[in-house]
């Protein structure tokens, strides 16, 4: 491969200004991320520790091998919802290392609102174990959770992909060959009870995991009876009289030890090999990215001076490289693995919608994952385009990335708006992890191009009954459009959402996405059938 040859001055003032610029926003991603990954109010982190427990990440952390990395997923769900009562939606999920195997945990986090589901938490919980499905990761669910976040059961409760959905993916996952091991190191009530009694193996703790249909105050309500919750359903009554839990542990440490055990005699049940090479750092610096990202999303980007800072020794064997130039496609590696990489160059033409398409199929053929790379205001517009068919080849690109059975992996480094989202592995199109920067936009179009279709259509409807929009009432209108998009288009937004599967700092790109395909490397990769393409 040819390395990538950089036209990029970093000495200019541009680019210093660009940098220091960027390292603001960087910095206030910093803070905001150490905000919500503290957990819930002092008062209660303080009452958990007093009981004897560990915090949610700290279970975590003796949980996994040493020196081995936590790939943390959606940090900063429910960010700025609920007065910010939710941080990272009371749920810590993500895919670490026991004895040597990937394997997704998911930890309430009992200091916020006593680890009790709110949506976002309740989606984050879902997402984990899709996660877990496409990727053939064993799942362990360490549970303190005061269950569904009442006022809000309409929110969480009765649908597809609600709280009930957990046990149907336990059982699902489990007939998988799966393995699914809950630890009970506190409250499991309600519907939470079956996280351990669907596990294939649990574990609780002594005089602090509790497991129950129904807790002391509704069996009294109910029946009268009166019983503690230890009584009820504490550790050493579930292991010795109902079975509902497998081992008994004395304290969080010893939990997490016997989970660690289980995990010496379960082995990988599928392999996808890849080939691999040493790793290489990049020729250019990584940081150098601060430099290129898009702040202002107008601003065109070489996205080649992207890639050179993402992957190995900056080598890239680029495909159709004078055609089609809104797209750049090639062949790279990250982290020693070889992946397919698309990123956006501009506008889609019908020319890079074929060129990405064809593409597509290279990889899928070749079996090399591929990596997006999103900057994209959508495809061309306007009567010569139409004429040309834009919608028939915009449509071969969403086809084949739609179809394309090898993972896909998503970065929107600048703009995701319209339908360059979908061609470019947005959310729907499953990618195996989509991940935003901090200075990332995403929305169905810019607010200013929003604002113009919302004025234009106030106009025609005003002017079909005789009447016209003053300055004042369009200027109105097109700053609260200006103003609602603009909030609603941040990566703060999508990330509280889950729209995405985490912001993260433009420099871990290469080691997040290195990590992402080890992980894929759990299931064998499905061979791809391509439907019909609109010739
Ligand atoms: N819905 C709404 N809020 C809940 C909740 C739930 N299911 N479970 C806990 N909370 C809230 C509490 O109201 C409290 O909120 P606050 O800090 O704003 O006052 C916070 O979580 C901590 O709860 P608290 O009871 O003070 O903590 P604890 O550690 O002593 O007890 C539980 C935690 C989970 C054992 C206890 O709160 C409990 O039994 N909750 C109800 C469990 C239940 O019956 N769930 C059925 C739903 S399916």
């Amino acid at each position: 491969m040819f390395r990538i040859q950089s036209k990029l001055d970093t000495s200019s003032p541009e680019f210093r200004k660009q940098k220091e610029e960027y390292l603001k926003i960087l910095a206030i991603y910093k803070e905001r991320l150490a905000s919500t990954t503290r957990g819930g109010p002092e008062i209660a982190v303080k009452r958990h520790k007093d009981r004897g427990k560990l915090l949610a990440r700290e279970r975590i952390d003796l949980l996994v091998d040493k020196n081995t990395p936590f790939l943390e997923l959606s940090p900063m769900a429910a960010y700025n919802l609920y007065n910010n009562e939710f941080p990272s939606a009371g749920v810590v999920t993500g895919i670490g290392v026991i004895h040597a195997k990937e394997v997704m945990i998911i930890a309430n986090d009992a200091t916020v609102k006593g680890g009790s589901y709110t949506k976002e938490t309740i989606k984050k919980h879902v997402r984990a174990q899709e996660i877990a499905m496409e990727n053939r990761l064993p799942c362990v669910y360490l549970v303190d959770s005061g269950g569904v976040f009442l006022p809000e059961q309409s929110n969480v409760f009765p649908d597809k992909y609600h709280f009930g959905r957990f046990f149907f993916n336990q059982a699902r996952l489990s007939a998988e060959k799966i393995p699914q091991i809950a630890v009970v190191m506190g409250s499991c009530t309600a519907g939470g009870a079956y996280v351990p009694a669907m596990s294939d193996e649990t574990i609780i703790v002594r005089n602090q995991g509790t497991i129950f249909i129904g807790g002391p105050p509704l069996v009294k309500a109910a029946t009268g009876e009166t019983v503690t919750a230890e009584e009820l359903g504490g550790g050493e009554m579930h292991t010795m009289i109902s079975g509902v839990a497998d081992h008994l542990a004395e304290n969080d440490v010893h939990a997490i030890q016997i989970c660690r055990n289980i995990f010496e005699s379960i082995e990988r049940r599928e392999y996808q090999p890849l080939p691999t090479a040493p790793i290489e750092e990049p020729f250019y610096d990584t940081e150098e990215l601060y430099g290129i990202l898009p702040i202002d999303v107008r601003k065109p980007v070489d996205s080649r001076e992207l890639i050179a800072r993402m992957v190995d020794g900056s080598l890239f064997h680029e495909f159709k490289e004078r055609y089609g130039l809104t797209l750049v496609t090639g062949f790279a590696r990250i982290m020693g693995y070889e992946v397919g990489i698309l990123a956006n160059n501009g506008v889609l033409f019908s020319e890079s919608a074929l060129k990405g398409a064809h593409f597509i199929e290279l990889c899928t053929a070749r079996n090399i994952p591929i990596l997006f790379l999103q900057n994209i205001t959508g495809f061309i517009v306007g009567k010569q385009y139409e004429h040309g068919g834009i919608a028939r080849d915009g449509a071969k690109f969403v086809h084949a990335t739609a179809n394309a059975n090898v993972p896909k992996f998503t970065v929107i480094f600048g703009g995701s708006f319209g339908a360059g989202n979908y061609a470019m592995a947005g959310r729907a199109y499953e990618p195996r992890f989509l991940f935003m920067y901090p200075s990332s936009k995403i929305s169905v179009m810019g607010g200013e191009q929003a604002s113009q279709v919302l004025i234009q259509v106030k106009e025609e409807q005003l002017k079909a009954r005789g009447q016209e929009l003053s300055p004042e009432d369009r200027d109105k209108l097109q700053q609260t459009i200006l103003q609602k998009y603009e909030e609603e288009g941040s990566a703060y937004f999508s990330t509280a959402r889950l729209w995405d599967d985490g912001i993260i700092d433009p420099v871990d790109t290469r080691k997040i996405i290195g990590l992402s395909i080890a992980i894929s490397q759990n299931k064998a990769y499905k061979e791809t059938k391509y439907g019909v393409f609109r010739m």
